[in-house]
């Protein structure tokens, strides 16, 4: 039996830095949101070799360097799981943009073994494992909209986000998470978010009262390595957005919109004044089951 899987990208509503901490690593607030966005991810028992793992990107790694290589690697031997097994990643979602595309890409690796060889596993057990692989992972197997703590990997989820048009635009840079936090530690910050407002506009379905909450202290750092990032989310408030914000650590923007209609014009004119900008059209994705579902 293949197993194909979609891995959605995430949004950061809110990120805010609560302190360092001894592991290097910084105790967050964020607020998370699954998109639309996906990349696909099939899988399928093989005979002739242990692990194999294709990607449509080129210039991805595909052996250990990979999250979805190392996560199936690790269940192979965990669980010394019989026989071989291929695995075949299309990407979408941007690399290196703040939307865990790779992280996704992981949680749906792991998901999606654990349901081709009944390993039992719960949703609490995938988090557990998640974690070794990346902060973002736990929430990428949770999916939906929660409240984020800790690394990322305390998580509270929250009631289903109500639904809205989102555009990313994703600036032809890829940063490095770890080079930003670094840079943040030593910084001017950004304006925080208001968690509560976002929190509460969520259980109102509230866009508005949502949107006034955005808020993530990472910006600053990531506008002075990609300037496109103001740009961008000065078109899209322009062109009538509700609020826009960078994801993560960047320097994808995304921005909220009344409806399709008013997306689209922003879309053009991101097209017509920077160019070089890839966008997506998706909106907030909340199953009412959390995990992944085949
Ligand atoms: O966990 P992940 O591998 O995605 O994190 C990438 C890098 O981002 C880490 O190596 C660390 O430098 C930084 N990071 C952090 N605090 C977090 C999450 C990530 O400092 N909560």
């Amino acid at each position: 039996m293949d197993i194909t899987i979609k891995a959605r990208a995430k949004i950061n509503l809110a990120l805010d830095v609560v302190s360092k901490r001894e592991d290097g690593y910084h105790n967050l607030r964020m607020v998370m949101q699954t998109v639309y966005l996906h990349d696909q991810i099939v899988l399928k028992k093989a005979h002739k070799y242990p692990l194999k793992f294709v990607c449509s990107t080129p210039y991805l790694p595909v052996d250990e360097r990979n999250l979805v290589y190392r996560a199936a690697l690790y269940l192979k031997d965990t669980f010394k799981l019989p026989g071989g097994l291929f695995i075949s990643l299309k990407k979408h979602i941007p690399i290196s943009a703040g939307l865990a595309g790779g992280s996704s890409d992981c949680a749906a690796t792991l998901s999606g073994i654990n349901r081709m060889y009944n390993l039992g596993l719960s949703l609490n057990d995938l988090m557990e494992i998640g974690v070794k692989f990346g902060s973002d992972v736990p929430f990428c197997l949770l999916g939906g909209t929660a409240f984020a703590e800790g690394k990322g990997e305390i998580l509270t989820p929250l009631p289903p986000h109500p639904p809205v048009s989102v555009i990313i635009g994703k600036p032809p840079v890829s940063i490095s998470t770890s080079a930003v936090f670094k840079a943040f530690d030593s910084a001017r910050h950004a304006k925080g978010p208001n968690i509560d407002c976002i929190i509460s506009g969520i259980k109102k379905k509230d866009i508005n009262g949502i949107a006034s909450g955005f808020g993530n202290v990472l910006e600053d750092v990531s506008i002075h390595i990609c300037p496109d990032i103001v740009k961008l989310k000065n078109i899209y408030m322009g062109s009538g957005a509700i609020g826009a914000l960078m994801s993560g650590s960047g320097p994808s923007v995304f921005a909220y919109f009344s409806d399709q209609k008013h997306a689209w014009r922003a879309m053009k004119n991101v097209s017509l004044l920077m160019p070089h900008i890839r966008q997506f059209l998706t909106g907030t994705f909340n199953n009412t089951k959390r995990g992944f579902s085949f």
